[in-house]
């Protein structure tokens, strides 16, 4: 670790982690299991809200993962039409992520383990250091406990913000590790690969790239201290003692519309109280604004786990797409064939809301309209719930250099 200043934003970060925390949620004996809902039955929902540990795809999707303990399983199979068993001891799972890796120097092995928030920022700051002609270490505002979204831009030969905007968000939900893990690859694989690989050249003196890894990190490092299956921010409301919003609801475009998040602060999907208001959204709505004010946004992307899903927009309602969804599909579908030829993972493609499930106030609808970038996709990475968010660090690099695939066959198109 290179020796540390004492600026206000390390302070406010010490001062942050010196919160006293809670114990660490054992979920040993924990399984996952997959149901299916019975259809218009009242209060099933928030039964199996009430019961389970977590619900790790909330929405309504066909099916839920849900996380229970041993005392609730009983309970939980009873309220279901059907349901499976896809993990045995979720804690075992767990343990297979492996160890967080000491730090050492950017090099291709980073992507062999998993590792601490501080790490992931002097990832950052080292390959920025690298390769400080065409790069630097960026911010878009604070979280709740005041630790700045960090990122990095990266150009190419035009100069610094001559180009049009690419913008990558990755580890919005808390959980979701491999994101964390492929969103940093990118900007690897750009920096290091730009004097030797062509088609790495023709796409970063094509665009300016604003790549932020880590967009919840107050969320992140709760996931790594405290509740390996936490999925929100960490903000409170006085209404309530449960905390957190989910920053994938909270965007100021069509926020209202009811159907795809949740208005109980208790819920994985919980909305907030008004359109925005989770600073983490302020960052980054400016952020987005900002991209589009000054030479547009070409592509957004916004990578999550887990599913193995390309979907473009719109989020909020099932019958809509954007003007060029036919251009939309024809990306993601030459992605999805490029992912596969690395290794066989196969994705499902298609529209938002009636692929996947309805979603308001999600990222994508915001780039869509308000943002107005040209390309606007989520991708939900490995697996599809075998292991789920604690994906085995034995997978990590397979998964990042098939999602690089993907995403540098759409940089060549967009
Ligand atoms: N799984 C992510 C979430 O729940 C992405 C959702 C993408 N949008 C959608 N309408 N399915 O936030
Ligand atoms: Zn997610």
């Amino acid at each position: 670790m290179k020796s540390l200043l004492w600026t206000p934003f390390l302070l406010s970060l010490a001062l942050a982690t010196a919160i006293p925390r809670d114990a660490k949620v054992d979920y040993n004996g924990y399984k996952v299991l997959r149901i299916e809902l019975p259809k218009d039955v009242v209060g099933v929902e928030a039964q199996i809200n009430d019961l389970a540990a977590h619900i790790l795809n909330p929405g309504k999707g066909k099916q839920l993962d849900v996380v229970v303990s041993p005392d609730n399983i009983d309970s939980i199979t009873e309220l279901a039409v059907n349901s499976t068993i896809i993990a045995d001891d979720i804690g075992e799972a767990f343990a297979e992520e492996g160890e967080f890796a000491s730090y050492a120097v950017p090099s291709e092995t980073w992507f062999t383990a998993y590792h601490s928030y501080n790490d992931h920022l002097q990832f950052l700051r080292d390959l920025q250091g690298g390769f400080a002609g065409q790069s630097e270490i960026i911010t878009a505002g604070t979280s709740v406990q005041g630790r700045a979204l960090t990122g990095i831009h990266i150009w190419g030969s035009g100069g610094k913000g001559s180009k049009p905007a690419v913008l990558f968000h990755g580890t919005v939900h808390a959980r979701e590790w491999i994101s964390t893990m492929a969103v940093e690859y990118m900007a690897w694989q750009l920096l290091t690969k730009y004097s030797t690989d062509a088609s790495v050249k023709a796409v970063v003196d094509k665009f300016d790239f604003y790549i932020m890894p880590v967009v919840n990190p107050d969320g992140f490092v709760y996931s790594q201290t405290t509740d390996r299956l936490w999925r929100k921010n960490r903000q409170t409301v006085s209404s309530s003692s449960c905390v957190g919003r989910d920053i994938n609801r909270n965007w100021p475009y069509k926020w209202e519309v009811p159907g795809g998040a949740s208005t109980n602060p208790c819920s994985e999907t919980f909305k907030g109280l008004a359109p925005g208001d989770a600073p983490e959204n302020k960052g980054l709505v400016a952020q987005v604004n900002q991209l589009r004010d000054l030479r547009g946004i070409r592509l957004y992307l916004d990578i999550h786990s887990y599913g193995q899903y390309i979907l473009w927009p719109y989020g909020y309602n099932c019958n809509l797409q954007p003007e060029n969804a036919a251009a939309h599909r024809s990306l993601a579908s030459a992605a999805a064939s490029a992912i596969s030829a690395v290794s066989g993972t196969r994705y499902t493609i298609g529209p938002a809301c009636s692929t996947l499930y309805a979603t308001t106030g999600d990222s994508t609808d915001y780039t869509d309209v308000t943002g107005q970038a040209t390309y606007s996709y989520t991708y939900e990475l490995r697996d599809t719930g075998r292991y789920g968010f604690s994906l085995p660090a034995s997978q990590i690099q397979a998964t990042v250099r098939e999602t690089w695939a993907g995403v540098l066959s759409m940089l060549r198109s967009a």
